[in-house]
């Protein structure tokens, strides 16, 4: 029987925080036991049976609090089932096409044997950290491209495959 799913998250604007309360909101919905949790603040995830890992894109990598907790906790990793998801398109295309994990993703997907892995569209709005994030903000080019309906039909997906123990079609 399956006891908890821990959802951990790499963010500097709470955006994919957001992401990833919503992917746990679903998880419990469908009957699994599910919190998300900052990345950095997790120390042991004994007490997860399962565990969903994302993070926010910056300059073709994963946010560092997401790629520190793949790398601190890679053997307990890799003996659950695990997915991941980045966040980070600040226009539709996520919505519109499948985008692959950018390559240091990819790499610990190989190595820790993830399911799947999702590009969410990503958020930038009033009052982001940092002088590029303002930047892209004042000059129109930020906006909130997250697909909460893409986002919910994914978690979905996975509770089915936790709850069933089969992946879902
Ligand atoms: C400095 C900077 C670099 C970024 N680099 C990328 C990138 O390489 N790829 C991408 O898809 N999005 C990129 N983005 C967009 C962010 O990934 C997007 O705003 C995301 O939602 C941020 O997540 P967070 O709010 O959880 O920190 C960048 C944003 C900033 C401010």
């Amino acid at each position: 029987m399956l006891s908890k799913v821990g959802v951990a998250y790499g963010t500097t604007n709470g955006s994919t925080a957001r992401i990833a309360e919503t992917i746990a909101e679903v998880l419990r919905k469908e009957g699994v036991l599910a919190e998300a949790v900052p990345a950095r603040l997790v120390t042991d995830i004994e007490s997860y049976d399962a565990l969903v890992v994302g993070g926010g894109l910056y300059a073709g990598r994963w946010h560092k609090d997401a790629r520190r907790f793949v790398r601190r906790h890679g053997r307990a990793l890799a003996g659950r089932p695990l997915w991941f998801f980045s966040s980070g398109p600040l226009d539709a295309s996520a919505t519109e096409k499948d985008i692959p994990p950018v390559p240091g993703v990819r790499r610990a997907m190989t190595r820790l044997d993830v399911r799947e892995h999702v590009t969410f569209g990503g958020c930038l709005e009033e009052g982001a950290k940092g002088f590029i994030a303002r930047k892209i903000v004042s000059s129109g080019k930020g906006g909130d491209f997250r697909d909460f309906g893409q986002i919910e039909a994914w978690a979905a997906r996975i509770g089915t495959e936790l709850v069933s123990g089969a992946p879902a079609e």
